[in-house]
């Protein structure tokens, strides 16, 4: 009975106790595997993985934590950041020059090291030991992380190796430096940097980016021989100390008590070395945010930086402003624009081509002058004259191609030349800048010579195998290859800009309600496209014209404004600019400006023939929008669909491209639709049924067809009878341009046969634009230089290089 209670008894406590001890085993295992967040000392064969933000290690009293931190979607960032501040400020990191990508880790492994490895095992950075024998990491208070040894010493802490940020209690020694990252947000090594030179002296630096070496010191201490260590003492302030531990200089200092402020002292991306505080309590009444301290070094970056060579605080043909805090703004003068709007830091353009500086080439009444004060490009001079007066320095520049810009100031005339560098505003400057800008009515082309081309082609596998399948398939599968081209090309032409406009223009957004007033309940009919049908309208007495876009996709209201957003931002006098829309419920419209002369194929095919010269302004106006629309605007756009209904007219004849930037809008049958319109109107590029890349060029093909089109007033696919095969005005064209006969083309249109150089020049440039290989069409920019002749037209290759019925 006994024993059988006893051996009762101790199963019944047997099992809690294993059980238990299962418990603390998995618990134990977990520690030490250590996936989860570790709020403790790291020790040896311990890691952290980069899964989310919330893998780090914090300090005792939680104020900075250790661990990764996710940058936007480039990947994590080993680092250290403030910890109770909301906007996680880092102040140290470890990778910032590459990101690594989740499942990596950082760990200290069982031989003493520590290093972060990337998911594959590669090793993407490891802190560097004197000597190997890590017992443990830890995260103090101070915002130092600690590598110890056995013996607790510390064997290596990041107070030592300083990215961009220092922190109270942290010293930097001789040779110690920080580099400024590249961006507020991207955490590579930028353009600046501050050291403590082994000499003593403390420099800041502009950086030869992309390389790490410094090139031009715009601040200094000049302090060689002399200093010693730089301290961020607990009260805040920054000094230098010289090698008997006094003082030297004042670095930065600030009023703020520590105890009540979180604060650090960063070389901050514009190169200017500033200190912040954040309350730690709400209670403190101030804001909770980093606010910047009323020192800065240097005092005006935008005037300390000015090298004999480098552009400057800022980029070339830019010029540097003060904004708050001494924060350096960087602007084109007038007449230039920003090369990537993006990073403006790189630099301006200008928005028209140079002169030539060929003999006699330079025509003076292109050009114009803006007039700026307070602006100046020190080291850009090349010329300079005395006892002159404005209006001599004016004419001065004007006559002279190398000329950008000139100076003037009391009698004194200073001549500038591209690229400008050192720009800068200075309000106690008295310097009168005179910009050479081009006349509003310059006929001349648009687009600087710098200008990149942005002719991306996308390589496209659209992997149809037409050979050896019935012919409905066949059709079925170039229909769907088209479509799919058509929605992969046409709905993100290259890069969409960030969303920053829809304030700044006047684009109005407008009730469902108030365009069905303005077109008196969409009444007036005045045509229909591909995307709906067009209303003629009136709003606030001027004519409009109200696109209501039918069967649009559905998904993604946001979607819609940004696109128009990118719509509004094209402008340029050769397109129909857009003033509203209507983003309610289903209903999505676009509101333009109306056109009096209506349509290029009313105009073109109409009862009576438009004159020559008229049809000239019509091309050369074609040309300039394409040449916008692919080359100049920020975003590049490919039309898809240019055609004689897509080019419009207004009260001067002006040509006036419409419904470009709405291809991204077509839903697939629409754009089956437009196809099939496309392939028996032939002004669709041959490449649509293809498997090659799909780039600016089929809209090349387009105005190509166009343009024959224009020339003879007559459209490229006829049916005179039914019985008859259809005649293609490319294939007549080219045979009449072989024989010498064009003539036979223009039915005495007398203008024309009296301009047949021009007409003739224009025929072979039609010829090179309709080539089948997109590669050999020319770009926009080369159509409109040799349609103004500015360039010679060579021969096009004989017609078996084009395809002239689809
Ligand atoms: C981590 O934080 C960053 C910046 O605060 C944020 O952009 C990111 O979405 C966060 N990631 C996760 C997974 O919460
Ligand atoms: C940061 O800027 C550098 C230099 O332009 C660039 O190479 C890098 O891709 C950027 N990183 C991120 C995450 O955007
Ligand atoms: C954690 O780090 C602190 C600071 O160095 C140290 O005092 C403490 O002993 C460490 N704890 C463990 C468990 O290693
Ligand atoms: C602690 O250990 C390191 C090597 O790990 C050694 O260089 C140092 O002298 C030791 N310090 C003390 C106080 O023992
Ligand atoms: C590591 O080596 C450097 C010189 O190479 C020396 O200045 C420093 O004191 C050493 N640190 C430790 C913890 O031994
Ligand atoms: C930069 O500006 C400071 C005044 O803020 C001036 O003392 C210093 O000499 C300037 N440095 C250079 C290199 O021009
Ligand atoms: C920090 O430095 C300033 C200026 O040298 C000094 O007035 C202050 O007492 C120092 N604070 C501490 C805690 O050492
Ligand atoms: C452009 O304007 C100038 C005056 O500013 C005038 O002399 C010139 O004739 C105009 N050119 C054209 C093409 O209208």
């Amino acid at each position: 009975m006994a024993t059988t209670l006893a051996s009762h008894s101790l199963g019944h406590c047997l099992l809690p106790l294993l059980l238990l001890l299962l418990l603390l085993l998995l618990l134990l295992l977990l520690l030490v595997s250590s996936d989860a967040q570790i709020s403790r000392n790291f020790t040896s064969g311990s890691s952290l993985i980069a899964r989310d933000n919330n893998s780090f290690l914090a300090s005792p009293n939680g104020d900075f934590a250790f661990g990764f931190q996710q940058v936007g979607s480039g990947g994590f960032l080993l680092a250290i950041w403030f910890n109770k501040v909301p906007e996680r400020t880092v102040v140290w990191s470890a990778n910032g020059d590459s990101l690594v990508q989740t499942g990596s880790r950082v760990q200290l492994t069982t031989d003493g090291e520590f290093m972060l490895n990337d998911p594959k095992g590669k090793q993407m950075w490891k802190a560097d030991l004197n000597s190997t024998g890590v017992a443990y990491a830890a995260m103090l208070d101070t915002g130092n992380f600690v590598l110890a040894g056995h013996n607790s010493t510390y064997l290596w802490q990041s107070f030592n190796h300083p990215t961009d940020t220092i922190l109270p209690t942290q010293i930097l020694n001789q040779d110690s430096k920080l580099v400024a990252r590249f961006s507020e947000v991207n955490y590579s090594s930028g353009r600046f940097m501050l050291i403590l030179q082994t000499d003593g002296n403390l420099v800041l630096y502009t950086i030869d980016f992309p390389m790490d070496s410094n090139n031009y010191a715009y601040w200094a201490t000049a302090t060689v021989l002399s200093g010693f260590q730089v301290i961020y003492n607990e009260s805040g302030d920054i000094y230098l100390i010289g090698n008997n531990r006094i003082k030297l200089s004042d670095v930065l200092s600030n009023k703020k008590p520590t105890g009540e402020f979180y604060q650090r002292a960063i070389l901050e991306y514009d190169g200017v070395f500033r200190q912040y505080v954040h309350p730690k309590s709400a209670g403190s009444g101030a804001p909770m945010a980093w606010s910047p301290l009323s020192a800065f070094i240097p005092e005006n970056i935008c005037t300390n930086i000015t090298a004999s060579t480098g552009s400057g605080a800022c980029g070339f043909n830019s010029y540097c402003t003060l904004g708050d805090h001494q924060r350096p703004i960087c602007k084109c003068p007038p007449g230039y624009t920003f090369l990537d709007p993006h990073n403006e830091v790189k630099g301006c353009r200008q928005d028209f081509y140079p002169e030539i500086c060929d003999e006699g080439s330079h025509e003076t009444g292109r050009f114009d002058f803006e007039r700026m004060t307070n602006v100046d490009w020190p080291t850009s001079d090349y010329d300079r004259f005395q006892l002159f007066t404005e209006d001599d320095c004016r004419k001065a520049c004007l006559e002279d191609c190398f000329c950008a810009v000139a100076i003037f100031r009391d009698g004194d005339c200073w001549k500038k030349k591209i690229p400008l560098s050192n720009g800068r505003f200075e309000s106690t400057n008295d310097r009168i800048a005179l910009i050479k800008v081009e006349k509003k009515n310059s006929s001349f082309p648009h687009g600087g010579e710098g200008f990149k081309d942005k002719h991306e082609s996308i390589l496209i596998l659209a992997g149809s195998v037409l050979l050896g399948s019935s012919v409905l398939l066949n059709v079925l599968l170039l229909l769907a290859t088209a479509t799919f081209i058509l929605r992969l090309y046409c709905r993100k032409p290259a890069i969409i800009e960030s969303q920053q406009v829809m304030v700044g223009r006047n684009l109005q957004s407008f009730t469902y309600h108030e365009l069905e007033e303005a077109t008196n309940g969409f009444k007036d009919e005045l045509g229909k496209g591909a995307f709906g049908t067009v209303y003629k309208g009136s709003c606030n007495g001027n004519l409009v014209a109200v696109k209501k876009l039918e069967r649009m996709v559905k998904e993604g209201e946001r979607e819609f404004e940004t696109e128009v957003s990118a719509i509004v931002r094209t402008n340029h006098k050769n397109l129909v600019q857009l003033l509203g829309f209507c983003n309610e419920g289903l209903h999505r419209l676009l509101v333009y400006e109306f056109m009096s002369n209506g349509s290029l194929a009313t105009f073109l095919f109409g009862s009576s023939r438009p004159k020559w010269h008229q049809r000239i302004q019509i091309i050369l106006g074609t040309a300039k929008g394409l040449l916008y629309l692919h080359e100049e605007c920020s975003i590049q756009t490919i039309h898809c669909d240019i055609k004689p209904q897509n080019i419009l007219l207004d009260d001067s004849l002006t040509a006036r491209i419409s419904d470009f930037g709405l291809a991204k809008f077509l839903k697939t049958d629409q754009t089956r639709t437009m196809t099939g319109i496309r392939g028996t109107k032939g002004y669709v590029a041959p490449e649509w049924f293809k498997t090659v890349p799909i780039t600016v060029k089929v809209d090349v093909y387009s105005f190509g067809i166009v343009l024959l089109e224009l020339i003879f007033c007559r459209k490229n696919f006829e049916v005179e009878a039914e019985d008859k095969s259809p005649v293609v005005l490319a294939e007549l064209a080219y045979y009449c341009y072989k024989e010498g006969k064009l003539d036979m083309l223009l039915d005495n249109d007398e203008e024309a046969l009296e301009d047949m150089e021009r007409l003739e020049k224009f025929v072979m440039i039609a010829f090179w634009c309709i080539q089948d290989d997109p590669h050999q069409r020319p770009g926009m920019k080369k159509v409109t230089q040799m349609l103004e002749g500015a360039i010679e037209v060579s021969s096009p290759p004989d017609s078996s290089s084009f395809t002239l019925s689809v």
